[in-house]
């Protein structure tokens, strides 16, 4: 019998694996739910998102700074900002299998015992009444483990935002509007099966927080939804792929008065990719009134104390990673067989440029490595390769998306001309190897993705 062809998720996850970007945590001990790790491509792709998030809300604007504040904090911060409490999901348990399931999110759903019976089929007599969960991890400080001692792993890294408000008001000269950015990893136990990458249980947040005088809160909001949806199209996401989605009120967490999600079409369905929230001046507020400390800013134009409101784009940058390989996997026919490859924008490909000896002597591996040392010395994420023959070397290299290799050849030197391939056009350009880092600087500057192949498999359901 032929072997039925695998999901289109199946060869995103088969791919991560065997190219070094994604493995399974705890692998060679049967695993640990939702839970993974990156390899060597994976972490290049997770710091060239980061590196892209934080170069266009950080570096390139006056107005917002950033800030790396403790997963740890004093308990009393999670149960101010409502999460001891609120941060919690219903769940039921099946009395059939035993199994847990949010019950909020029964279409996902499924009874491990009876893989082809999916939630949404149960009876409804299979599944107990819903019970609150929080979602928060608890640990202990210090040498004993009473409940004196707890303490939890953030789940979000917007908390350590608001507490230190003041100490950045008071040491960077910032005065509404402004705003504060954060990289950083968050916690959740998360019960409800993860889509891979998508939803695991410890993943990175990226998220700013932007103080406002609250007059001006409806104005920045549309201010931040555009910029954080034009910031995924100009990074090479396809924009019919993605859509708004405007919270309705059953639906916004307790802090906020307005939500959109930026949602992206998976193969699973559409999903939320980033939060645009108004949370208007209920963390500040909460936190003045525990802490006995008063977030406000005094401004000296009215000689008048106020509380900002805030407006937070919220994303993960986990989940940006994998929207990003997702959306750049293309398989294109050409005239003999089939290419893998990866459209990654220039700026978010794991490796930049790949340099190739065409072969292995005759001084062709020194000149490469004279590139390689040039390339790196300009901060071009590099790779060097001589094995294989070169047709192979630039079919891996589209398979991970690198977007330039260049080849060093038997006449570069006596004439100094190097090969730059374009992994897109596959289209060669020679130039003096002299001029390969002005090209390749030119070359991401202008980078536009190419109109899409269609991608087999897209629309199957996910392996379970
Ligand atoms: N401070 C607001 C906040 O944390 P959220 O919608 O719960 O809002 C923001 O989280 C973003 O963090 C989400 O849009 C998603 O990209 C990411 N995220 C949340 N939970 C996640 C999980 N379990 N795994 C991976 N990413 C997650």
């Amino acid at each position: 019998m032929a072997k039925p062809k695998p999901s289109f998720m199946d060869t995103i996850v088969s791919l991560c694996k065997r190219r070094g970007f994604v493995f399974q945590a705890s692998e060679i001990y049967g695993g640990i739910g939702n839970t993974y790790d990156y390899g060597p491509l994976g972490v290049e792709l997770l710091r060239h998102v980061k590196d892209a998030w934080w170069n266009r809300m950080v570096t390139a604007r006056e107005d917002v700074v950033g800030l790396d504040s403790a997963i740890i904090q004093n308990p009393e911060v999670w149960r101010t900002s409502g999460h001891v409490d609120g941060f919690s999901d219903p769940l039921v348990d099946c009395r059939a299998c035993k199994a847990r399931f949010r019950a909020d999110k029964l279409d996902e759903a499924v009874c491990p015992e009876k893989p082809s019976k999916r939630a949404g089929e149960f009876e409804k007599c299979d599944l107990t009444e819903p019970r609150s969960f929080n979602l928060m991890f608890k640990t202990n400080i210090g040498a004993l483990e009473d409940s004196s001692s707890v303490a939890y792993l953030r789940p979000e890294t917007a908390q350590g935002i608001f507490l230190n408000f003041l100490n950045v008001l008071n040491s960077s000269r910032m005065k509404p509007p402004f705003g504060i950015a954060q990289i950083g990893k968050s916690f959740r136990n998360e019960i409800t099966p993860g889509n891979f990458v998508f939803r695991t249980r410890e993943f990175e947040q990226a998220e700013m927080e932007y103080f406002v005088p609250p007059a001006e809160s409806d104005e920045w909001y549309e201010h931040w939804k555009k910029v954080r949806f034009d910031w995924y199209v100009e990074l090479g996401i396809d924009p019919a792929k993605l859509r708004m989605r405007d919270h309705d009120a059953g639906e916004l967490a307790h802090y906020s008065t307005a939500c959109v999600d930026i949602e992206y079409e998976y193969p699973f369905g559409w999903g939320e990719l980033e939060g645009i929230a108004c949370r208007s001046d209920f963390d500040l507020k909460r936190h003045s009134e525990a802490s006995g400390t008063k977030l406000e800013y005094f401004d000296p134009q009215t000689k008048e104390h106020y509380t900002p409101y805030v407006i937070e784009p919220a994303g993960g940058i986990n989940r940006m990673a994998l929207t990003f390989l997702i959306d750049a996997y293309e398989e294109e026919v050409l005239e003999k067989d089939t290419r893998v490859v990866l459209r990654f924008h220039p700026e978010i490909a794991p490796i930049t440029v790949a340099v190739f000896p065409l072969v292995k002597k005759d001084g062709m591996p020194e000149k490469a490595q004279e590139l390689v040392q040039e390339l790196r010395l300009a901060r071009f994420s590099t790779f060097y390769d001589e094995k294989s023959a070169i047709g192979r070397r630039y079919r891996r290299q589209d398979e991970v998306g690198t977007p330039f290799c260049v080849t060093i050849d038997g006449d570069t030197l006596s004439d100094g001309i190097v090969t730059v391939r374009n992994r897109d056009s596959m289209e060669q350009d020679r130039i003096p190897m002299g001029e390969v880092v002005t090209y390749l600087h030119a070359a991401v500057r202008e980078w536009q993705r190419p109109e899409r192949a269609s991608r087999t498999g897209e629309r199957e359901p996910l392996p379970q």
